[in-house]
């Protein structure tokens, strides 16, 4: 199996276990699709759509509790969690580098930080387009940022990362502290 526009939710959350905490989960679209975890935590910053992640929580086999927050103020006691998991959701924090501080600080020794995020453009042409047009996008798009270099963000702040799979500006891609 590859991962495809229709199956990368499961393949990006399907296999994790232990305990994880998902930030900016949304609606909660990835919540029942973790099959392996031992209970997941779930924060995500807009009211309504914490509501909806609750919703889905609430029909999920694994136990899966939802709270209101930001991935830079994670209420989440340190060394705790054996696997962060984004999805889309590094085009829009606030503060890229003190969301990866509290997620190293919330992490286990050895834990994994898994992502699927879309970043700045590899063709210049098309990351040029990208600055430009991101200024507009960010306003009608809750802040969604076409140009942002995570994976080149991440090595800056010590994370050893491991791009798995790049499909046009979408990576996906574990990373651990260094
Ligand atoms: C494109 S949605 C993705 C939602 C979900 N992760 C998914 O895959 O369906 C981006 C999410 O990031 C959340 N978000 C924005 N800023 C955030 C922050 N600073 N900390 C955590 N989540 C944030 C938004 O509220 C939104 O739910």
């Amino acid at each position: 199996m590859s991962i495809s526009v229709w199956n990368w939710r499961e393949w990006l959350v399907g296999e994790i276990p232990g305990v994880v905490l998902e930030i900016g989960a949304g609606s909660g679209a990835n919540l029942s699709r973790y099959r392996r975890a031992a209970r997941v935590f779930a924060i995500e910053p807009d009211a309504a759509s914490a509501q909806q992640a609750q919703v889905a929580a609430a029909h999920c086999a694994l136990p899966v509790s939802v709270k209101i927050a930001v991935a830079e103020h994670l209420p989440i006691a340190s060394a705790s969690i054996d696997h962060v998991v984004s999805s889309l959701v590094f085009c829009s924090v606030q503060d890229q580098r003190q969301a990866l501080r509290e997620i190293r600080r919330v992490l286990r020794p050895n834990g994994v930080l898994s992502m699927i995020e879309h970043v700045r453009p590899q063709t210049s042409a098309l990351a040029i387009a990208a600055d430009a047009v991101t200024p507009y996008w960010q306003r009608i798009a809750h802040n969604c940022h076409l140009n942002r270099p995570t994976v080149e963000v991440l090595r800056g702040e010590k994370w050893d990362v491991r791009v798995l799979q790049r499909r046009g500006v979408f990576v996906h891609l574990e990373a651990r502290p260094i």
